[in-house]
């Protein structure tokens, strides 16, 4: 008691002594900039802004891992991460449950652990999703993606029927078409190169886009049109990567990427208009604008909870911009997802055997079976092929989101207001704990009752909590349907390079060498190849 009275009393002592020193400082430092040549200030302002630049690091980083100084000034690894390397990531995630780096302005912490993952992803008070600058001017403010809250939630269910089962299996007509056509088409593109493997990278994104398109926007949208976005959407990526200069100028990444974007969101309105006509008439709905306007037709004469959302008539621009996000979430996941499955399955025969087996049985060796719901739930060994690449090439391996307050994310450790905070998913999919021989491709770890199953915490591919992918039955179903199909009719040979298992960070992961594949015609009954 006594030392904090006099710890006190001697504060007080100091303090005119203090104000007055303080006050002679000033003007000592007011006068010493007076007589500071231009060029002897222009340098002290920027020594101060280095001597702050690491200062504030320090406090920002507290007790995490992380470079003890930004090794490069102000700009911190920026050139690095220009070019990311998964192993790069490797590290950082083995560094510590919490690890950051700062670029620029902005401060990143890292969390690599299940738990602090899924804390993070579930906190919706202290964190939004975070988004590149230029996202907002290329998917346009007005977008639903950039709801935060309340405003978020209602949207999000207004949505949720567009991707139930029953909603996905109107699709599946349109979508068997396109993967038909796809069948085909890599065929004979393998024909013309005299079965040499290619790179069929660029092919994978084609067809995605292609399954995308055709569901989301059915027969409103031409052969050509669809042509056109598929060449063209790359574009939009490039624009998005995480470090981007923030303003459009023209001729620049982002400044295509923006043409893109507005061209796409343009031919969405027309297609939303016809959409809207089809249902008024009393059409049957077949893709996700159909099916959205006879929500919006159906809710007209309810007044539950869900029908009210639906109560207003979401104009044509608002539908194309939800569209746009949905071929945005789903692009480059996709053809991510595309390329390890092709892949995996080529390089290994058994799976590819047993996949064979199961799709000839599941149709009772018809082949005129059309795909439908209950056909693709008893694809099951197929379904888990999926499962088990989604998990061991996860495509989306970390989800940037925002500070919105400071959040106490850990006991010793409080995440910044501003900061990026990134939950990192792929150290959850390959724990030790839960997945046996994590690094090994294992279809039958996801059979029923299975460990592996039962670890509904690890399973992050999709994300978790208020922003949990609105896509992921629907991925489910449309790449067991699609593998399957693919399995029966084509027969793909891989050709295996060094870089073949590593990983190449583009927006999500691929594989190093782009993956070289050649088709060739089978006979699904006999297993005869044609060349
Ligand atoms: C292999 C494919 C896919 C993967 C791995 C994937 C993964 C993810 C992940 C990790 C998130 C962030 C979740 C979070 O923040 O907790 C997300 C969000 C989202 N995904 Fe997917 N996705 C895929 C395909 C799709 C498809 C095909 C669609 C649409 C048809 C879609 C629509 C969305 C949307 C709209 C969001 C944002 C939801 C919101 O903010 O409320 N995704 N996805």
């Amino acid at each position: 008691m006594d030392s904090v009275v006099q710890n006190f009393t001697s504060n007080a002592m100091l303090t005119p002594t203090h104000n007055a020193t303080s006050a002679t400082g000033i003007q000592g430092v007011v006068e010493a900039i007076q007589t500071m040549s231009y060029w002897k200030l222009f340098f002290t302002v920027i020594c101060v802004g280095l001597v702050w630049d690491q200062v504030s690091y320090q406090i920002k980083k507290g007790k995490i891992a992380g470079p003890k100084w930004k090794m490069w000034p102000v700009i911190g690894p920026f050139l690095e991460s220009l070019d990311p390397k998964f192993e790069e990531y490797m590290a950082k995630w083995d560094s510590g449950p919490l690890s950051c780096v700062s670029i620029f302005h902005k401060f990143v912490v890292i969390a690599s652990t299940r738990d602090l993952a899924r804390k993070i992803l579930q906190s919706s008070k202290y964190v939004k999703p975070c988004v590149v600058d230029v996202a907002v001017k290329i998917l346009r403010p007005s977008n639903w993606v950039f709801l935060d809250g309340k405003a978020h939630v209602d949207y999000r269910k207004s949505l949720n029927g567009l991707f139930t089962r029953n909603a996905l299996a109107q699709y599946l007509e349109s979508q068997e078409k396109v993967m038909d056509k796809y069948i085909e088409k890599f065929i004979s593109f393998s024909e013309e190169k005299d079965f040499k493997p290619q790179v069929f990278f660029h092919e994978m994104r084609e067809i995605m886009c292609a399954l995308s398109l055709k569901a989301f926007c059915g027969d409103y949208i031409t052969e050509n049109q669809i042509r056109k976005v598929a060449d063209d959407y790359y574009l939009v990526t490039a624009a998005l990567e995480l470090v981007n200069f923030p303003i459009i100028l023209p001729f620049t990444k982002t400044w295509y990427g923006q043409r893109t974007a507005d061209m796409t969101m343009k031919i969405f309105e027309k297609c939303a208009q016809m959409a809207k006509d089809h249902i008024a008439e009393g059409g049957k709905p077949t893709c996700v604008m159909d099916a959205w306007c006879q929500l919006m037709h159906d809710a007209k004469n309810k007044d539950d909870e869900n029908s009210r959302l639906l109560h207003r008539e979401f104009s044509n621009r608002e539908i194309s911009e939800a569209i746009f996000t949905f071929l945005f979430a789903s692009q480059d996941a996709s053809s991510s997802l595309a390329c390890w499955l092709f892949q995996i399955v080529a390089d290994r025969p058994d799976v590819m055997q047993n996949i064979r087996a199961e799709q000839l049985k599941v149709r009772d060796s018809d082949l005129s079976k059309p795909l439908s719901l209950d056909l693709i739930d008893s694809m099951k060994y197929t379904y888990m092929v999926v499962k088990e690449t989604l998990r061991y090439r996860p495509p989306v391996i970390m989800v940037p989101y925002y500070v919105k307050q400071k959040f106490p994310i850990a006991p010793n450790y409080t995440a910044p207001k501003g900061a990026m905070l990134i939950p990192t998913l792929y150290p959850a999919l390959h724990d030790p704990e839960v997945y046996e021989d994590p690094e090994e491709f294992i279809p039958e770890r996801w059979v029923e009752g299975s460990p592996a199953n039962a670890a509904k915490k690890n399973w992050l591919v999709f994300g978790s909590g208020g922003h949990v992918c609105l896509g992921q039955t629907y991925v489910m179903m449309t790449f067991t349907a699609l593998i399957g199909k693919f399995a029966m009719h084509t027969n793909w040979e891989h050709e295996v390079t060094p870089l073949s298992e590593k990983i190449k960070v583009f927006a999500t992961i691929f594989p190093k060498d782009d993956l070289l594949l050649s088709f060739k015609r089978r006979n699904p009954l006999t297993g005869e190849i044609k060349s």
